[in-house]
């Protein structure tokens, strides 16, 4: 046994063990510290208030922490990190073991209640309080497992690990997993939509690194493994749909990678009146930018800032390298404001600012590799310069072998052979309901147009939306059928459901 090895179980040995005793108290929240800053009070709806005849009854056998409405912590149990939305559980279910699921959805399952798992409560739209009120909501961030086999170079990872853990304790043996920006994402509803960031050109994304999957399914049936020889069928819907009602997963098996001692970030910034250019230059040379640079450019309103058009990019290597890499957008675009920093891997993933939870709305777009016209560019900066909420446009830059070069086929994750993806963002907090749903009502009225016009016909996924027209086409493309097949035989009885759910008939 290596001394990394020994170190591994002295680590991590404790934590595992810890895993299995039952919580007494909610787990610390990461949405605790907005007390009601920036989401209004919740308006309890009396009928969920109501207690489900022998819910409380079947729970009882479980050792396991259970939140009803009307408990002291209800409140806290269902904070998640958008309140645009606010869904209300019957309950919400703290699960420490496979067998705390198990008994869970034999519950549900008897007395006829929805199920959803929720991971690290991100989603764009509540999905992990159900998407609807009532529902039973069993909660997996205390599933903590990380597991590195050094031979095969992959990691057993516990769904409830939220990105910035699994990045700092992976990167304690030199290693890091492909995944987003964002430390508080939790894995489980995050890697199985997708999973795109500071890596993501160089090493794909997250659903594209996943080897194995544990999950226990509608029925309460554990299944493991998942992968391309066992269930090959549920393998092929959990990368790009495994978030959209197969089951609950506890454990996904990545690939690892090895951190790099010099990391590179770079910023490239734009007055308003460069912004055109800028641009127009970036979707003509960001698509041959080498793999290891990735990173997205935001757009602001023209009234907001210095500088409305910035480049973020991290490049694998050193400031030299980085440098050259960009030096063709720089030389044609001449840059307001140009800042290359050398860092640690850890000083990456800690730049990213901490998201505190409040009211969002966002749209997702795929743009195809001939990146935008300048009619587009037109359209999305008059939008955003307009948007009397601040609307923020974000482009992911995806263009690289990583991301395309696997085929659409191989999983149920279709967005490859892309430029990038477009996420339009509407903070709405600090605003009235009234102007915020005026700013929701013009967002989607510019986004039919503009995805009829400038875009290609298909969203992502992991930004779920569900304003969304035609939806499934759009994340699973030509892949609704044999997800609805997939979803028949996991879960007949559609005990996973919620809107945007995978349907076990076509709508
Ligand atoms: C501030 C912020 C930053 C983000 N940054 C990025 C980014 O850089 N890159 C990127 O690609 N995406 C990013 N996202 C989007 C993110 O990937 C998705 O919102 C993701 O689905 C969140 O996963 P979660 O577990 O935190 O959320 P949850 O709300 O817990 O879950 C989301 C969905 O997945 C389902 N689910 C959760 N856990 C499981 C499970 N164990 N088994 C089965 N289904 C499950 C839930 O039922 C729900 O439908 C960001 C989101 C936010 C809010
Ligand atoms: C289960 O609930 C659904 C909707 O909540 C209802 O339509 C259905 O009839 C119920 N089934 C049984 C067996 O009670
Ligand atoms: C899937 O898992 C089984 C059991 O661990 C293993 O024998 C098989 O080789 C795995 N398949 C792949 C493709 O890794
Ligand atoms: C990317 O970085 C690796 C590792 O430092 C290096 O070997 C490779 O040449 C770089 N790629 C390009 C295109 O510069
Ligand atoms: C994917 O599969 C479909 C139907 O099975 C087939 O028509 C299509 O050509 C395949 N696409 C690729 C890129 O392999
Ligand atoms: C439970 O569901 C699985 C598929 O998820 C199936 O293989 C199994 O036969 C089912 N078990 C029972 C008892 O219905």
């Amino acid at each position: 046994m290596s001394l990394l090895h020994k170190f591994f179980l002295l680590y991590f040995l404790p934590l595992l063990i810890a895993q299995a005793k039952p919580l007494k108290t909610i787990p610390f929240n990461l949405f605790f510290d907005d007390d009601g800053i920036n989401c209004e009070n919740f308006q309890y709806p009396s009928e969920i208030l109501a207690p489900v005849p022998y819910l409380k009854e079947c729970l009882s056998t479980i050792d396991v922490l259970a939140v009803f409405p009307g408990d002291p912590d209800y409140y806290n149990s269902i904070k998640v990190a958008n309140c645009r939305n606010n869904y209300f559980p019957v309950v919400v279910i703290y699960a420490t073991t496979i067998s705390d699921i198990q008994k869970s959805i034999h519950c549900a399952n008897t007395l006829n209640i929805s199920a959803t798992a929720r991971s690290g409560g991100h989603s764009f739209e509540e999905y992990g309080n159900g998407g609807k009120n009532g529902v039973m909501v069993i909660d997996v961030q205390e599933f903590k497992q990380i597991d590195i086999n050094f031979e095969t170079k992959t990691a057993i990872i516990g769904v409830g690990n939220r990105l910035g853990e699994i990045y700092h304790k992976l990167n304690k043996f030199g290693y890091l997993i492909s995944a987003g920006e964002c430390i508080n994402v939790g894995l489980g509803g995050h890697a199985t939509g997708g999973g795109f960031g500071w890596t993501g050109r160089k090493y794909g994304l997250a659903s594209d690194n996943i080897v194995s999957a544990e999950m226990v399914t509608a029925n309460g049936t554990f299944i493991s493994p998942i992968n391309l020889t066992h269930h090959s069928d549920l393998f092929f819907a959990i990368r790009g749909a495994g978030n959209a009602g197969y089951g609950i997963i506890t454990s996904l098996t990545l690939k690892i990678y090895p951190v790099l001692p010099i990391i590179t970030s770079i910023t490239i910034s734009y007055l308003p009146e460069q912004v055109e250019l800028a641009f127009i230059t970036f979707a003509k040379v960001a698509k041959n930018f080498n793999e290891n640079l990735s990173g997205y450019m935001a757009l602001r309103s023209k009234n907001s800032n210095t500088y409305t058009f910035i480049f973020t990019a991290t490049y694998l290597g050193i400031e030299e390298e980085a440098r050259s890499a960009v030096k063709e957008l720089i030389e044609l675009s001449n840059p307001a404001y140009i800042k290359f920093e050398e860092m640690t891997w850890l000083g990456i993933v800690d730049s990213y600012p901490p998201f505190t939870r409040q009211p969002f709305k966002i749209t997702s777009y795929t743009i195809p590799p001939s990146g935008f016209s300048q009619e587009a560019i037109r359209a999305l900066v008059n939008f955003v310069d307009d948007s009397e909420c601040q609307a923020i446009a974000l482009l992911d830059l995806y263009a690289s072998e990583a991301v395309s070069s696997i085929s659409i086929n191989s999983s149920a994750f279709i967005h490859r052979n892309i430029f990038g993806v477009l996420e339009l963002e509407l903070p709405l907090k600090g605003y009235s309901k009234e102007v915020q749903i005026k700013c929701i009502e013009k967002h989607l009225q510019f986004r039919q147009e503009f995805q009829a016009k400038y875009t290609s016909y298909f969203s992502y996924q992991d930004y779920i939306d569900k304003d969304l027209s035609d939806w499934l086409t759009r994340y699973y493309g030509p892949h609704v059928n044999r997800l609805i097949e997939i979803k028949k035989k996991y879960d007949p009885n559609n005990l996973f459901n919620w809107k945007q759910s995978i349907p076990t008939k076509l709508p």
